[in-house]
Order: C-alpha cells, then structure tokens, then sequence
C-alpha cells in the first residue's frame, strides 16, 4: 500500500518565523517546503533580539510564510494529515504566536495537534538527510543550549553534559559583539578566523579537565573583553576570531572524547553514532575537528545539512511526522513551555557554587 504521512511544522521560538511541509512516503522522507523569514533587520540596532519585537514580527509574518509555504509544496491543506508547532523552548511571547496559529489550524480542518521541543526538533534535524537511526550520541550546539544527550528513542533523552553558564552560540555572538562584528556576528567569526593567527592570543579553557563533559564558556568572554583595548585595526580582529575558533574547537574535541566514554559506559551496545546539531553545527572548523575525532574513535558522524542547523520548521514538522506515526497528540489547551528540556530529570546546572 503506498502510505503517504504529510505534516505541516510551524516554528517562531526566536527570530525566524518558519513553515514548512514534511511528507514521508513508503519510508521516505521529502521536504516539501521549508520556509523561512529570518528578522535580522529589526534586531540589528539593538544588537540582540527584542522579544517583543520578535513577537510582532512573527503574527505580522506567519500567514505569509504559511501560505507560501503550502503554495510551494503542492499539496492540498486538507490533505495534510496534521499540524505541529514548537511550544519551547524558547521566548514566550514567540512561541505563542505559532503555538496559536498551529492550534487554529488544526481545529479549523479537524487535524490533530503535536506540540514539539524545539530542541528534539535540532536533535533530529539529520534524519532530513540521512538513515539516521537510533540510539545516538547528540551534541546540540544552539544559540540557547549546549549539550551532550544520549538519544535512545524518540522522547527518550539522557543528558550527558551541558554547559554550566553560556551556550556556545551565545559566545560566538557575544564575541563577535566585542569584536565590532554587526548581530548576528556568530557566523561571520568563522569567515574572519580564516584570515588570523589562531595562535596569538591564548584564551582560557574552563573546566578542560574536570566537570566530565560539561562545559563552560562565560570565562571565555571575560577573557575577550579583557583583550579588547588591544584591539586596534582589522588583523587583530582577526587573530582574536581565529583564536576564539581555535578555542573552542580544542574544548570541543576534549568534551567530545570524554562524551564517547561516557555514552558508551552507559551501554557497550549502542551504535556507534555521534550526531552534531543546532545553528552551530554550521561552524565547518568544528565539523571538520570533530569528524576528524569521530573517524579516529570510529564513530560515524552526522551533521543535518548545513541549511537545517539553524532554526526551520522542517525538523519540527519532522519531529510531528515521528510523534504521528506513534499517535503522541496533544489537545488543544497544550501550553508554552519557554524551558521545556529535553532530559527532564538532569540536574539544574548553572549559577554561582553549582557542582560538577
Ligand atoms: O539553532 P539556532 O539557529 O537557534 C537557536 O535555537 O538558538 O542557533 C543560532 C546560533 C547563533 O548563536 C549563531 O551565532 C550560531 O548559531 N551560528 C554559528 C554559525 N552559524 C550560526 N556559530 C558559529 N559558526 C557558525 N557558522
Ligand atoms: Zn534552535
């Protein structure tokens, strides 16, 4: 019997407003339409996102993009077998517009509603492009978080390390902030790295070799802005982007080394499968470095496609299709859950006199 599942995904847990059609037929998985209004313009001047202005743009925006976004995939919006929308975590204000909207749709044509972590929706982002199966080894590098999870099922997640004070996204941004880089700098560090002596400032790796995979990069920053007086023309901006990326490449590979232990310590029969996801998961330096880690331990490595690291609504409707095939529904009163984790049950790890 040809089995067609086709899933409309909406996605507004930050500053990108984002539908998109998934179908799977007989076992495999097409995007149908991914589309994706990114608010650059209206956060810039502020240097950061404006929840309140995010959420605006997000209700100004969203049946836009949803129309294009059933209009490019060709399918009939009654024929869509149901809806799912991100409920966190995320800005509050945001992820209610598409939680909302999502809600709307779903009575509107009698479909089923699936409330979707955006998180899972990073952490399975490469079955999008690849046989990706279960169980894995999962680092979710993201503008919010940054963590080691062993993903053994769907909704089946054991967090392994997290970081104890920023994200790792947060720190390119932040470093690119003091560097003078325009937001959203994070990409562009890799771009000005290119062209730096990697070696010329030595910046702090905290908590290298203790703590077991968790990681922490806040002392990172304060080091970055001690140097910033000594920044003076472009090559120095620079040296300070390659020594940041070389930086955290070591930190990566040193976390990652001990994440293989620890994941295989908890079963010596899981796969061997290390997946890298979330907007960073873009960085090639950090692709590179930790492919190279993985082939040496012999892992297999997976990065989703470089276009779905950052956020999308395909990997939510993806995480929809997933849940559907199990009939994991939610009603309609499901609320926004701006800290909803992944691993529910991992110690809260941050703030002054946290042990590791
Ligand atoms: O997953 P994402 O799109 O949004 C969140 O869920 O947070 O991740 C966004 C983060 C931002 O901090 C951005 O600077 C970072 O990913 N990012 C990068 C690169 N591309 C995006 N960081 C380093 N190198 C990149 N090439
Ligand atoms: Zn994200």
């Amino acid at each position: 019997m040809n089995k067609k599942i086709t899933i409309l995904g909406i996605e507004s847990s930050c500053d990108e407003t984002a539908v998109s059609i998934v179908q799977e037929e007989n076992g495999k998985i097409k995007i149908l339409s991914n589309i994706v209004s990114s608010q650059f313009d209206i956060h810039r001047e502020f240097g950061g996102v404006v929840p309140e202005l995010a959420a605006r743009a997000h209700v100004e925006k969203i049946d836009l993009i949803a129309e294009k976004a059933i209009s490019e995939s060709k399918i009939n919006i009654e024929d869509i077998d149901a809806v799912a929308a991100t409920a966190g975590p995320g800005l509050i204000v945001c992820l209610t517009v598409g939680l909302n909207f999502g809600k709307t749709i779903s009575a509107s044509l009698s479909k089923p509603f699936i409330a979707v972590n955006h998180l899972e929706g990073h952490a399975l982002s490469p079955k999008l492009n690849t046989n990706l199966k279960f169980p894995y080894l999962l680092l979710l590098i993201s503008g919010g978080h940054t963590q080691y999870l062993s993903v053994e099922n769907l909704g089946n997640y054991k967090r392994l390390g997290t970081t104890i004070d920023d994200a790792l996204g947060e720190a390119f941004d932040k470093t690119a902030k003091i560097i003078g880089i325009e937001f959203p700098g994070g990409p562009k560090i890799e771009k000005y790295a290119k062209q730096g002596d990697g070696n010329r400032f030595n910046l702090p790796k905290p908590i290298l070799n203790r703590g077991g995979c968790n990681l922490s990069f806040a002392g990172l920053k304060t080091a970055i802005l001690r140097i910033q007086s000594e920044i003076k023309n472009e090559q120095d901006k620079f040296d300070l982007a390659a020594s940041f990326q070389k930086t955290v490449e070591k930190i990566l590979y040193e976390k990652t080394k001990i994440a293989f232990k620890m994941y295989l310590n908890q079963n010596k029969n899981f796969k061997k499968t290390f997946v890298v996801a979330g907007g960073v998961a873009a960085n090639k330096g950090i692709k590179d470095k930790l492919t190279k880690l993985s082939e040496d331990n012999k892992f297999e490595c997976i990065f989703p496609d470089i276009s779905l690291c950052s956020d999308n609504a395909a990997m939510i409707a993806l995480v929809g299709l997933e849940k559907y095939k199990k009939k994991l529904f939610d009603k309609l009163n499901f609320k926004v859950n701006p800290r909803w984790q992944l691993d529910e049950k991992a110690q809260f790890l941050k703030g002054a006199g946290v042990k590791i």
